[in-house]
């Protein structure tokens, strides 16, 4: 069995998480469940980034030790992933033991290669960002320009990390690997940074920063946030401990999801780490865009940061399925996207509700009407000559290459295309005319097998995206076993069986229009309830 390793970034728990962080983990958790569905050995990362100055404040702020407070924020994040049915397998935070003990060592092994050294530095640190900045980094009016804010004039003695040895190297492997970087675009970003680098920080003193892993044998120094960050990609497989199966098992990488805030520090800071520790390198970074809210950039000052639940809350939602579907597809991986209330509202509609749902609904009604909902051995039809099932088959060739290439919106796509044709498909050949004849009254049933066996490949197709939703059709068409446990190997033409699948107690729209009349009363119930 071939494995997967994806990883999502880690996140700084100085407040609770918004809509951006879940945008990440949605995309890598339809990832992973793709890649489950194809039965790879697959492991789900992600954690939190829990040291660092902006925390140890936060936590002070609040009247709070550091790490009472990240306990506190921790469980926040957590419960938001449940909420948003991000299904991960590993959860590592900075500040487990053994993560702190592994840093600890990955630390000493880079000073004993040489490749760690202690010298003075005089220079200018951004505490929004966790790091060094030069001044070319500032804008013109001498503030950094991610959190506009004046950076801190610094001179300390730390400790450096010879990232200078491995520029060459690393940009060989960028030319050489076109799918390290991606979206490719973002490759030649990366190379043109590369030229500006030199070694880099990775401790700073005590006094400056205390919430940190302290430097092995010096007490004065605490290791840097971004070398411990990064580290818990291997960390967390147990690098560097007695117990390092899943270190064996899972490396390298497969995918590392970030935003494409970070894509410096792991193209360029990890995997120059990775060199020094001649650890296999990753096989892709995948850089996703930011997320927008009303085509404005989230922030406390506009007061338009939302929360991973908000779009639940607001429409009432029973689970997380349509804003996961919308997050995936309003943007191509790598582009930005932006949510907005109104366009949410519109796309769930026009694809949940109306092209996927109610297909499913009035194919089930007319089985039910026609054939008492049965499925007759005379009503199945075979792969030759029939266009769904041959859309069926092309369909899943194309969502599995996308998703090869990690493009999520376009495989979401390509299945809705398909949900498209169904529906033509049903209106031209008007299976309702069809079953008033006795002659033409199985192939109404035929027509009507076509979409119901469609319909079974695109919810398995479509569970990664919306496994709530994907259930729930599995349950009405009556399959045996659970939507979760259908393979790839499911989708072949012929799997919906013979037997009675429906009745009017089993059929119910899948999806509620937003804003419909059920949805509208179910609302006031809990507004009032
Ligand atoms: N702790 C570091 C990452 C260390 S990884 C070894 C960090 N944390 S963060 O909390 O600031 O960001 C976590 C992730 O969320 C990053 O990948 C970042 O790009 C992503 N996002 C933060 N805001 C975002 C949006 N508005 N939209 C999409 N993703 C965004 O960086």
């Amino acid at each position: 069995m071939d494995k997967f390793y994806i990883t999502t970034a880690i996140d700084y728990v100085n407040g609770p998480p918004h809509i951006g962080h879940a945008y990440e983990k949605i995309l890598t958790d339809i990832i992973a469940r793709h890649f489950r569905q194809r039965r790879f050995d697959t492991y789900f990362l992600t954690g939190t980034d829990e040291h660092g100055t902006k925390i140890e404040k936060t936590a002070a702020c609040n009247n709070m030790k550091p790490q009472e407070f990240c306990d506190s924020i921790v469980q926040i994040f957590k419960n938001a992933w449940q909420l948003l049915s991000v299904d991960y397998d590993g959860f590592i935070r900075t500040t487990d033991d053994f993560h702190e003990k592994a840093v600890q060592d990955i630390f000493q092994k880079l000073l004993d290669k040489g490749d760690i050294y202690k010298a003075r530095y005089a220079g200018i640190y951004c505490p929004g960002c966790e790091c060094f900045l030069n001044e070319r980094d500032l804008a013109e009016d001498g503030l950094c320009p991610d959190h506009q804010a004046k950076p801190q004039e610094v001179e300390e003695e730390n400790y450096f990390f010879k990232l200078s040895k491995y520029k060459d190297k690393i940009k060989e492997h960028i030319k050489n690997n076109p799918e390290f970087i991606l979206p490719a675009f973002r490759a030649n970003e990366v190379i043109n940074q590369l030229e500006d680098t030199e070694d880099i920080s990775v401790s700073r003193h005590k006094c400056a920063v205390s919430w940190g892993i302290p430097v092995p044998n010096d007490e004065d120094q605490v290791i840097y946030v971004w070398i411990d960050a990064l580290s818990n990609y291997i960390t967390a497989l147990g690098y560097g401990s007695d117990d390092n199966e899943n270190f064996n098992r899972y490396w390298p990488a497969d995918v590392h999801m970030i935003g494409k805030d970070i894509l410096k520090f792991h193209s360029i800071y990890w995997i120059s780490i990775l060199m020094a520790l001649e650890v296999e390198l990753p096989k892709t970074i995948l850089a996703h865009g930011w997320i927008t809210v009303d085509q404005t950039k989230m922030s406390k000052s506009v007061g338009n940061v939302i929360s991973p639940g908000y779009i639940l809350e607001n429409f009432n939602l029973p689970n997380a399925d349509a804003a996961r579907y919308y997050l995936a597809t309003c943007a191509s991986l790598g582009r930005d996207g932006n949510y907005n209330d109104e366009d949410f509202k519109l796309k769930v509609n026009a694809d949940l509700a109306n092209n996927l749902g109610n297909l499913l609904n009035r194919t089930l009604n007319m089985l039910i009407k026609y054939f008492d909902g049965n499925v007759n051995e005379s009503i199945i039809t075979k792969q030759d000559d029939n266009k769904l099932a041959e859309l069926c088959k092309t369909t899943s060739d194309k969502v599995k290459e996308e998703f090869n290439g990690y493009k999520i919106a376009e495989a979401a796509e390509a299945i809705f295309t398909l949900v498209n044709e169904a529906n033509k498909y049903v209106n031209d050949k008007a299976p309702w005319a069809l079953a008033k004849n006795e002659d033409t009254k199985n192939e109404c049933g035929q027509v009507l097998y076509n979409v119901l066996e469609t319909l079974r490949q695109v919810s398995i197709m479509l569970f990664p995206y919306i496994p709530n939703i994907s259930s729930e059709m599995w349950e009405q068409l009556a399959q045996e076993c659970d939507a979760a446990c259908q393979t790839w190997d499911d989708l072949y033409w012929g799997g919906l069986k013979a037997g009675r699948i429906a009745s009017k107690e089993t059929v119910k729209p899948v999806f509620l229009r937003l804003d419909s009349e059920v949805a509208g009363k179910e609302k006031k119930k809990k507004v009032s309830g």
